[in-house]
């Protein structure tokens, strides 16, 4: 186990009904407030007119920014810095998926900053301070709520790029699972991806003595596991679509990385992809997980044996180690496969064109993940071996 300082300060408000916390929220963090959302579904469901109701209750005066694009563009997050200094904003409140999320965090930040706020996606310019964040989620996948990270799309350049600052953790976050009853299968089954490769990200590492963290990422996996299925044929179940929305914040709020060095090197070979090809986020991960399994597994051939064993249960008996450590990744395939996850590039109508180009750009500057340190032409091979 590695040392670690572990601090998280967003409050999170769990469960059905906690909607109604948002009027106490809103009340400390001033009255002008930047409401921002996505295309629309939170109109569709409702979602959108309780906020107000609330935020009125609050006494807030709001300023909307709808239609924050999915992989969200760093022209929307320009266009929203701007409007909360027009405004004179106190706080900005994100209702929505992870890509709402992500650009409100960096609204909260480019706010202080009066550039593209490209500079601060790019490291050129750090974060000092940010206007309070407050969100209500609605789609289970990217730990956003409650994770000091973002992820912004610069449409121009053909780059996706996560940026990261403790000024922006969300000061509150509202996670009632009735609200995000209304995400479509496709959307349910790409959230169910991330979250399971954000287990993977934090299971897969090469330190020692970490049994409590091996069982945290396990008793996940197992879950999203049992449950996914249930879910997906019952999608308005608000108990399953509880235990996965739990599953996702679980998964990336920094608890499972608490004494290990996390890998990461599928979020960034699937984050090139998603930058040329827009492609939704866990679909790409779905793709390139188990390739980038086989691709390292003689690494650490025990840590797959067990993650085959405790999260599949896979029988171990008469079988060599790395025989059943290959049919724990088999198993992983033969799942996604039957909750409809993609398993293939062409799935999105990808080719080899761009292959090169996007090993270049994933690891041509230094090496990625540490499992195993990927070069260029690791990456590559592990695109190839995805088509
Ligand atoms: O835009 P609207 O109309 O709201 O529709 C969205 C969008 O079309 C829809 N949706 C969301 N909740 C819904 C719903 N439709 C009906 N009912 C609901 N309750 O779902 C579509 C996808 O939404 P999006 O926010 O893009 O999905 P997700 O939450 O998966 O976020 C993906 C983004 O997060 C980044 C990804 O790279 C991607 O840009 N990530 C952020 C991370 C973080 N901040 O820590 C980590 C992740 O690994 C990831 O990289
Ligand atoms: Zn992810």
């Amino acid at each position: 186990m590695n040392t670690f300082t572990f601090h998280n300060p967003t409050r999170l408000h769990f469960g059905e009904g906690q909607l109604l916390q948002l009027t106490a929220e809103a009340q400390k963090y001033g009255k002008h407030v930047l409401l921002i959302y996505g295309g629309g579904s939170i109109k569709r469901s409702g979602l959108y007119d309780s906020v107000r109701e609330l935020l009125q209750r609050a006494g807030c005066e709001v300023t909307e920014l709808g239609g924050v694009e999915p992989n969200p563009r760093v022209t929307t997050v320009n266009k929203g810095a701007q409007l909360c200094r027009e405004h004179r904003i106190d706080w900005v409140l994100a209702v929505g998926g992870g890509s709402t999320l992500d650009c409100g965090k960096a609204i909260a930040a480019g706010a202080h900053y009066n550039g593209d706020f490209w500079d601060v996606v790019t490291n050129k310019v750090p974060v000092h301070s940010a206007l309070p964040l407050g969100t209500v989620l609605t789609l289970a996948a990217t730990g956003s709520e409650m994770n000091a990270n973002s992820v912004i799309t610069n449409e121009q350049t053909k780059e996706k790029l996560g940026w990261s600052s403790p000024h922006v953790y969300p000061a509150f976050s509202i996670l009632d699972p009735v609200f995000t009853v209304t995400t479509p299968k496709e959307h349910t089954v790409y959230g169910i991806a991330d979250i399971m490769s954000h287990v993977f990200e934090q299971y897969f590492h090469q330190d020692s003595n970490t049994p409590v963290q091996d069982g945290f990422c396990e008793s996940i996996l197992r879950a999203v596991i049992a449950t996914a299925p249930l879910l997906l044929n019952d999608l308005t179940n608000v108990g399953h679509r509880e235990t996965i929305l739990y599953c996702g914040t679980m998964a990336l709020n920094n608890v499972l990385s608490m004494g290990i060095t996390g890998d990461w090197a599928n979020h960034g070979m699937e984050h090139v992809l998603s930058a040329v090809y827009d492609i939704p986020h866990g679909g790409g991960l779905a793709i390139l997980f188990p390739n980038w399994m086989h691709y390292v597994m003689e690494d650490n051939i025990p840590r797959f044996r067990q993650f085959a064993v405790q999260v599949f249960g896979i029988e171990a008996e008469g079988r060599s180690d790395l025989e059943i450590a290959e049919a724990g990744i088999a198993a992983l395939r033969e799942f996604w496969t039957s909750i409809g996850a993609p398993s293939k590039l062409a799935a999105y109508g990808i080719d080899d064109q761009q292959l090169e180009a996007m090993a270049k750009q994933a690891a041509g500057r230094s090496p990625i993940g540490n499992f195993r340190k990927l070069g260029q032409s690791d990456v590559l091979a592990i695109y190839k071996m995805s088509l």
